[in-house]
C-alpha cells in the first residue's frame, strides 16, 4: 500500500472534525499520531489528493462556465435576455408584463382555460373544502374524490381501463419510462422526443435508439433487424411535436407496435385539446381506438389549465404504476386545487367545444397567413404550435425583443433545444386569439426581421 492510500485510510478513519483541522492546517494523517480523537502528531509534508475546482465548486461546473459564456455573447451582442419576464397576471391570448400589454403566444393555455372564472373557482371551493395540499403520498394516507374522478374522466377520453396522474408531466414520463422498463428492453423513440422521454429511458437502463423524425418506415427497419435481441420493445412518439408543431402518422406506427410485437406510448401532452373534433387528442384526430397505443400519457399544465401528469391505459397497467410507480408511490398526490382545476378545464372543454373550434381556425389562420408571407414555419401541420424558423440563437433573441417592444410576447427557442441555424419564434396559439392579434403579429414580425437584417 503506497503512502497515499495509506494517508486516505487513515483520514476516512478520523472523525469529520478532525478531519476538517487536518485539511485546515494543510496536513497529512501521517504527520501527527493519534493520540485522543483528535489529536495528531507532525512527522512529514502533506499529501492531499489534487481534485479539480470543478469538482467541488459549483461556479467551476463545465455546464455552468458554458451557461455563462453564451450569456456573456448575448450580452456581448447587445441583445437583453427574453427570459424569467415576470407576468402581472393571467396569461392567455393577452398578458402584461411591467405594466406593459401584450398580444400573448408563448403560453400553452390552448384553451384559455388558465383564468377562466369557472376553473378558478373550482380550485378556490376545493381549497375551502381540503385545503392546499393532501399532505402526502395517496397509497399510504388516503385521497380525495377529486383524484380519483379525474382519472376517470381521463380514462373516458381515452376509452381505456383506467389512468393514474402524477404531480409533474415531467416526472410522469421520466418515472414511468424509468420503471416499467429495464436492461433487457429497447426502446425507440422518435429523434425529436421531449426531454423528459429522454431522461425516462436513461434512468430505465434500457438500450436506447432514436429513428429519424416521424420516419416510420426507417423505424420498421430498425424493428425488422434488432427486435428479436430485447425482450420488451417500446416505441414513444409524441401527439404533437412542441418544437417543430408537427404530428406523427400515428396508424403506421399502431401497425408496426402490431407487427412487431411491442409496446406503443403516445405523449399526447400538446394534443390534447388541440387535436379532434373535440379536442380529445390524436386518437380523435386519426379515429383510433383507445387499445391501438398501450400507455397514453399526457399532461395537465397545457388545456387543462393546471399542472401535473397522467398515464391512461388498461386496468393492469394502472394497477401496476398506483402500487410500484417511484414517482406516485413516493410523492404526493395532486394538491386538491390542481386536481379540480383540471377536472373542471376537462368537464369545460367537453361542455364548450366552440373552444376547439376556435383554437383550430385561429392556428390554421396564423399558419396560412405565415406561409403566405413566406416565413419558413418548418414542418409545422398548423396545430396551435407555429414555428417561424430564423437562423441563429442571437437573431432569433433580436427578433424576439423586438416582437416585445412592439407589444408581443413571443419567446425564441435557441440552441441546445433546437440544433443552431435552427433558432426559432415559437408561436402558440390560444382560442381566444383573433385575426386582428395575428395580422398584428405577423405584421410586426415582418418589421422586425427588416431590422435585424437590413
Ligand atoms: C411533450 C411533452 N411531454 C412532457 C412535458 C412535461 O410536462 P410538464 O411541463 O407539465 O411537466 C412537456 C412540457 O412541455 C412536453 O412538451
Amino acid at each position: 500500500m503506497n503512502e497515499e492510500t495509506k494517508d486516505r485510510n487513515v483520514m476516512r478513519r478520523l472523525s469529520e472534525s478532525a478531519r476538517q483541522e487536518l485539511i485546515r492546517q494543510g496536513l497529512s494523517s501521517r504527520q501527527r499520531r493519534t493520540t485522543g480523537a483528535d489529536t495528531v502528531v507532525l512527522d512529514r509534508a502533506p499529501v492531499l489528493p489534487d481534485i479539480p475546482a470543478s469538482h467541488y465548486r459549483f461556479d467551476q461546473h463545465p455546464s455552468y462556465l458554458q451557461l455563462r459564456a453564451l450569456q456573456g455573447a448575448v450580452q456581448y451582442a447587445g441583445v437583453e435576455s427574453p427570459y424569467f419576464r415576470v407576468h402581472d397576471g393571467i396569461a392567455a391570448a393577452r398578458t402584461s408584463i411591467a405594466n406593459r400589454h401584450l398580444v400573448n403566444f408563448s403560453s400553452y393555455n390552448y384553451l384559455g382555460f388558465s383564468g377562466d372564472p369557472i376553473i378558478s373557482d373550482a380550485a378556490k371551493s376545493a381549497i375551502d373544502t381540503y385545503g392546499t395540499s393532501v399532505s402526502a403520498s395517496r397509497l399510504v394516507s388516503g385521497e380525495r374524490a377529486l383524484h380519483r374522478g379525474l382519472e376517470r374522466e381521463l380514462a373516458c377520453l381515452y376509452d381505456v381501463g383506467d389512468a393514474i396522474t402524477f404531480v409533474s408531466g415531467h416526472a410522469t414520463n421520466v418515472s414511468v419510462l424509468g420503471y416499467l422498463f429495464g436492461p433487457r428492453d429497447l426502446i425507440l423513440h422518435d429523434a425529436l422526443s421531449h426531454n423528459s422521454i429522454i431522461q425516462g429511458i436513461r434512468l430505465s437502463g434500457a438500450h436506447r435508439l432514436p429513428f429519424p423524425h416521424n420516419d416510420w418506415k426507417e423505424l420498421d427497419h430498425i424493428l425488422t433487424t434488432q427486435r428479436h435481441q430485447f425482450e420488451r420493445v417500446l416505441i414513444v412518439v409524441e401527439g404533437l411535436y412542441s418544437m417543430d408543431g408537427d404530428i406523427p402518422d400515428l396508424p403506421r406506427f399502431v401497425e408496426l407496435k402490431r407487427r412487431h410485437r411491442t409496446f406503443l406510448m403516445v405523449d399526447d401532452a400538446h394534443a390534447l385539446g388541440v387535436l379532434g373534433r373535440r379536442g380529445y387528442g390524436i386518437r380523435e384526430h386519426f379515429g383510433l381506438a383507445g387499445s391501438d397505443v398501450d400507455i397514453w400519457m399526457g399532461t395537465l399544465s397545457k388545456s387543462l389549465a393546471a399542472c401535473g401528469g397522467y398515464i391512461a391505459g388498461d386496468v393492469a397497467l394502472i394497477e401496476h404504476l398506483k402500487y410500484l410507480a417511484p414517482g406516485f408511490l413516493y410523492s404526493v398526490g395532486l394538491p386538491p386545487p390542481i386536481a379540480a382545476a383540471a377536472l373542471a378545464a376537462l368537464r369545460q372543454m367537453q361542455a364548450q367545444p366552440e373552444r376547439v373550434a376556435a383554437l383550430q381556425a385561429r392556428s390554421r389562420y396564423f399558419f396560412e397567413q405565415a406561409r403566405r408571407l413566406r416565413l419558413n414555419t418548418g414542418q409545422s401541420t398548423g396545430h396551435s404550435i407555429v414555428p417561424v424558423i430564423v437562423g441563429g440563437s442571437i437573431k432569433a433573441t433580436r427578433l424576439s425583443n423586438i416582437m416585445y417592444e412592439q407589444g408581443f410576447n413571443v419567446q425564441p427557442i435557441l440552441y441546445p433545444a433546437v440544433p443552431e441555424q435552427t433558432a426559432r419564434l415559437r408561436f402558440f396559439l390560444c382560442c381566444l386569439h383573433t385575426e386582428d392579434d395575428i395580422d398584428a403579429a405577423l405584421a410586426s414580425l415582418g418589421d422586425a426581421f427588416a431590422e435585424v437584417t437590413g
